[in-house]
């Protein structure tokens, strides 16, 4: 059997995608930065559709770092709000759901169960504070990607949003809880046609790739 013949015997051409056009577009092609939302409620479970979903996303050494807070009553979006750069303000006060995504640098206590294949694992890390904030901030910043499409395969979408003053974020929100933000991100419906910026441009794969 030569290798094209292989090829076409999986249905797969180079260059085409393992997945309907459909989905293309509801992950990435016709998805879009949110600002505005309308005021249907976003759940828990609606939330945790979209983390049964991201969890299974690589990480280092498998050390699932993300954590989410979520931010729904008003005395915590108002205090979260008060941390937001004076743009993303408003975003955060209006948006039905507010998810404050972060790192946890006590991640090492959970790799007795994730990482069965090292026994050691946790005591690896045990001393190292700055060596796990690192793999921490790493991990679980990739993790936020993976939440954002997890999000739109549940059919709800996300405004993503930096300015922010984290350390603040860390202090009055998360202290004590030894995790670190990273970026908040709210999270619906779009309210209208109003709610996202018309597309900017994206680079081309010849920019962005070498081949060695
Ligand atoms: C890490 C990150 C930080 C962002 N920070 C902000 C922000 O602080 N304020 C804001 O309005 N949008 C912010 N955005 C939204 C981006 O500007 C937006 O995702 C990008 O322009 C693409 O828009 P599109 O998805 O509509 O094509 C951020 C997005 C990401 C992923």
């Amino acid at each position: 059997m030569t290798t094209d013949t292989a090829l076409s015997d999986l249905d797969f051409n180079p260059g085409e995608l393992a997945v309907g056009p459909d989905v293309a577009d509801l992950l990435f092609r016709e998805a879009h930065t949110v600002s505005t939302f309308t005021d249907d409620a976003v759940s828990d479970e609606q939330i945790q559709a979209a983390y049964d979903l991201l969890r299974w996303g690589p990480t280092a050494m498998n050390t699932l770092p993300l954590r989410l807070l979520l931010v729904r009553t008003p005395e915590a979006r108002a205090s979260l709000a008060e941390h937001m750069s004076e743009g993303n303000r408003a975003r955060v006060l209006a948006a039905p759901l507010t998810i404050v995504a972060a790192a946890d640098t006590n991640f090492h206590e959970h790799l007795g169960v994730l990482v069965p294949h090292l026994p050691n694992a946790r005591d690896m890390f045990a001393g190292d504070a700055a060596g796990r904030e690192a793999m921490a901030r790493s991990s679980a910043l990739i993790q936020v990607g993976y939440l954002i499409v997890a999000l739109r395969a549940t059919g709800l979408h996300a405004g993503p949003m930096g300015g922010m003053d984290a350390a603040g974020i860390d202090a009055d929100l998360l202290a004590d809880s030894g995790w670190k933000s990273l970026l908040v991100i709210n999270v619906g419906l779009p309210a209208g046609p109003e709610s996202v910026r018309p597309r900017a441009p994206r680079l081309e794969f010849s920019q962005v790739a070498r081949t060695l």
